[in-house]
């Protein structure tokens, strides 16, 4: 099943639009270093962001760009540009911005396997500051589970548990264990070293720690919460056009 079909059938689960305390961290970083907000929302789903974006700013110019139609019929546009289109490499926009926001998108962007994910996010990156102007900023908004000793333990558990359930379509007695669902969670050092590997300096930084619970004891979470990045990318590199190079 598509990304696209997939968030269809549950759109209701992801259309929330109440506003996030997190979000705070990065309408700030906006309000001081740009004077309007300029804005693609990548994977907006339901378009909280871009709601709280209009709350904040007087002045604003926002785009949301998601796979799912069903999500981006369920608001209202408000002047918001509405765009199906999806990474890696479809974006379907013909214009630039001053900021974009990818916010628990890009572990849904996965592969066949964690090697071929973490490329189909790098390319998701890169085609993503084409659209960027000159000095922009990606603000990059993810999920971080990371276990005991071998951090990366519990993603890779989640990944193949989610395959084996989507292959046998035998479902995982849990409520996030969708079914059809993929996803590929990052650690935090993974996901700095893919910033770092394609020059995407990280400028302004936040995080938020939850505590323990019975879910992160029985899936041996050490760490678990939400890493926030802001990234602006270093010049003077060839890659001004849209890659498909790197599949
Ligand atoms: C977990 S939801 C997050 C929604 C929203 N960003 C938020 O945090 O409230 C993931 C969103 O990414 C969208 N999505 C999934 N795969 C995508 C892709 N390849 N390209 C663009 N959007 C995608 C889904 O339709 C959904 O709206």
């Amino acid at each position: 099943m598509a990304a696209s079909e997939f968030f269809d059938s549950n759109a209701d689960f992801y259309g929330a639009l109440e506003p996030h305390r997190h979000d705070s961290f990065f309408i700030d970083f906006i309000s001081k270093h740009t004077k309007k907000c300029n804005l693609l929302y990548i994977g907006g789903g339901g378009g909280c962001f871009t709601k709280t974006c209009k709350d904040h700013f007087q002045e604003t110019n926002l785009c949301i760009v998601d796979s799912s139609k069903s999500l981006l019929n369920k608001q209202k546009s408000n002047g918001i540009k509405l765009v199906v289109g999806k990474l890696p490499d479809e974006l379907n926009i013909d214009e630039k911005f001053e900021c974009i926001h990818i916010k628990e998108v890009l572990h849904r962007v996965t592969g066949s396997s964690i090697v071929n994910s973490k490329k189909i996010v790098s390319e998701s990156l890169i085609n993503a500051q084409f659209y960027l102007n000159n000095d922009g900023y990606i603000l990059v908004h993810e999920l971080f589970y990371e276990s005991y000793l071998i951090p990366t333990f519990t993603r890779t558990m989640i990944f193949y548990l989610l395959k084996i359930q989507n292959l046998l379509k035998i479902k995982i007695p849990n409520k996030h264990f969708l079914m059809n669902l993929d996803v590929c969670f990052y650690t935090r050092r993974e996901l700095r070293e893919i910033f770092k590997s394609l020059d995407f300096n990280v400028i302004d930084y936040y995080e938020e720690e939850w505590e323990n619970s019975k879910y992160s004891k029985v899936g041996l979470i050490r760490h678990w919460g939400r890493m926030c990045f802001v990234l602006q990318r270093q010049t003077n590199k060839n890659d001004s056009t849209n890659i498909s190079t790197m599949k």
